[in-house]
């Protein structure tokens, strides 16, 4: 067995407080993946035969002001890769550039169409950039571009709450053809959860 996928997580921080996360319990010091580390790992990878590497963690990284040189490395390696986000950094400008690299995945991390349940289990406003931002990478990336996954995660309870979400995102998305959309069952290891979802 041999080292396939890779998950690097390039800043500690994330601009959300989602209910489910335990970023949302445990404050972390702000912390960015140096340059000089990055090429330390980069170096010590290239002996495996790395089909993915996705830059996730419980963190954000669009959070990351040199997420654009750190994928432009990765890149210029040779390495795949793909990135798990929550979309409200993921500005049109930010997508351009990582379309450019030819980063390969997108997971955007959508559980509700609802502004009052978004604010509520997350603890931000971010919906209304959320959209918008989902909306021009779809926009960027036509059927035939089979280069480019973009994922909707749909995270819940596996309950009717998630049913009726799942039902609302996927029915905005069907007409696009490029979204996969992918159901997350919520493992329960942070916080309470809010009133809107008990
Ligand atoms: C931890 S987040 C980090 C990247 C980015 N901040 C985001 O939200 O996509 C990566 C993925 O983990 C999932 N996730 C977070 N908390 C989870 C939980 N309690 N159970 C299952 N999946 C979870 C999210 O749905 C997201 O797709
Ligand atoms: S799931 Fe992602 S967006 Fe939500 S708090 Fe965790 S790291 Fe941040």
């Amino acid at each position: 067995m041999s080292l396939k996928y890779v998950q690097i997580e390039t800043t500690s921080t994330c601009n959300q407080r989602c209910f489910f996360c335990p970023v949302s319990i445990e404050k972390k010091a702000k912390v960015q993946l140096s340059t000089e580390r990055l090429d330390q790992i980069i170096d010590g990878l290239k002996q495996y035969p790395i089909e993915n590497i996705a830059i996730s963690g419980f963190t954000e990284p669009t959070h990351d002001k040199d997420l654009v040189g750190k994928v432009a490395a990765l890149r210029v390696a040779g390495f795949k890769v793909s990135i798990f986000t929550n979309g409200s950094g993921l500005k049109p400008e930010l997508t351009d550039q990582l379309l450019m690299l030819g980063v390969s995945g997108f997971t955007l991390n959508l559980s509700t169409l609802n502004e009052d349940e978004y604010r509520e289990t997350r603890g931000t406003q971010d919906l209304r950039r959320v959209i918008p931002n989902i909306d021009y990478l779809i926009a960027q990336t036509p059927v035939q571009d089979k280069s480019v996954e973009i994922t909707i995660a749909v995270i819940g309870r596996l309950d009717g709450q998630h049913a009726k979400n799942l039902r609302e995102i996927d029915s905005k998305y069907a007409d696009a053809g490029v979204v996969n959309i992918l159901i997350i069952p919520m493992v329960e290891f942070a916080g309470k959860s809010p009133a809107v979802l008990r």
